[in-house]
């Protein structure tokens, strides 16, 4: 009997057995791995003679083709097998409660973050951002804030270094200087984002956000400031008409400043924007100081404009019903699945910014 029908025959034989998928493996590498039965044939062809040659590769093919389809069938059998007993084994219980869907909310801050923007891009400003590692010069001094002003101490910064040369930024102001040294005027930006003071009480919070706005062109002047922040004002809270006054008041780097205060009521329980006569201040602004325009090589006699500092929270917090700052920071789940928006049902005044 030839080699080949040798390990056929010995071969088929084994097959008839029962076995198992590892022992079908383990024929499957003696006969087909590297250095396997059938393979070592193959190797032997070149050395057969001519006149056998052409009989014996083709023989040998039959076998291997023989041997293999048998195999493979074999594991077939036994991986169908064992899905059907895996299958007859998990019955689907349709009597269990379905998986809870968890839907994401998007927090308030974000959403007013968003609704802001909106309102300022469509008159004209672009977005800018600065980092929340600021350094001195930018959070202070460029803003003609010296060493030793009294401002400082009015921030209660919180500095990251003993030279007191890095900082966790205290407004959103740096962002006019970032802007102002990296372009030429004119500018028109808003600038959204973290600001920290060591601060905590109901209505403060060690982190907190700002909206800074800057307009810096050939003639701006108070008129536009005070139209632009009424128009903002009144799309914000989504009102006709809105009571707005402005403060005098003192920042370094704006000449005048003011604050702005706005006149709301409690009626019911709740606060109404634009009637009665309580007043709450919600922003910080002014003529930016010439000395600032200096600072970052805008020629302050032939450029002026306004800038602005609006605390966001606190304009969520009055058009959301929100009365507690910290709960924003609190990060807990029934809190924000409360307050928190659907990212799918926007709110009226959401304009279509993408997130
Ligand atoms: N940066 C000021 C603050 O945080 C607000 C402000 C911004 C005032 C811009 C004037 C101009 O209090």
């Amino acid at each position: 009997m030839s080699d080949l029908k040798k390990i056929r025959d010995e071969f088929i034989s084994k097959l008839k057995g029962n076995l198992d998928l590892a022992e079908l493996n383990k024929i499957k590498s003696d006969l087909f791995g590297k250095n396997g039965l059938v393979s070592s044939q193959f190797k032997k062809i070149g050395t057969i003679d001519v006149t056998e040659r052409k009989k014996f590769a083709s023989d040998l093919n039959i076998i291997k083709d023989e041997l293999h389809d048998l195999i493979n069938l074999k594991i077939n059998e036994i991986e169908k097998a064992n899905i059907n007993e895996k299958l007859e084994k998990e019955k689907i219980d349709v009597t269990l409660p379905e998986r809870s869907f968890v839907k994401g909310k998007i927090h308030p801050v974000s959403q007013t973050i968003d609704e802001i923007s909106s309102i300022f891009s469509e008159i004209g400003f672009s977005v800018e951002e600065g980092p929340d590692v600021e350094n001195e010069y930018n959070n202070f001094t460029a803003l003609n804030t010296p060493d030793n002003h009294p401002a400082r101490d009015m921030h209660d910064t919180f500095y990251l270094d003993d030279k007191k040369e890095r900082l966790l930024r205290t407004h959103t102001s740096p962002v006019q200087i970032r802007t102002m040294l990296k372009d030429k005027p004119p500018f028109k930006i808003i600038a959204p984002g973290r600001t920290y003071r060591s601060d905590s009480d109901q209505t403060h919070s060690p982190m907190f956000h700002q909206v800074e706005g800057l307009h810096i062109d050939k003639d701006i002047n108070m008129g536009h400031l005070k139209g632009c922040l009424n128009y903002f004002i009144k799309e914000f809270f989504e009102v006709k008409k809105i009571k707005m006054r402005f403060r005098p008041s003192h920042f370094p780097f704006t000449e005048p400043s003011a604050e702005v205060d706005i006149g709301y009521e409690i009626k019911d329980g709740k606060i109404i924007i634009g009637e009665g006569d309580q007043w709450l201040e919600i922003l910080g602004c002014g003529m930016v100081h010439p000395n600032v325009l200096k600072n970052v090589k805008v020629d302050p006699t032939k450029f002026q404009g306004y800038a602005f500092g609006i605390g966001i929270d606190r304009l969520a917090m009055l058009k959301y019903g929100i009365n507690d700052l910290r709960a924003f920071f609190d990060c807990d789940y029934r809190w924000l699945n409360h307050f928190g928006f659907d990212p799918l049902d926007v709110p009226t005044n959401y304009r279509g910014l993408s997130r």
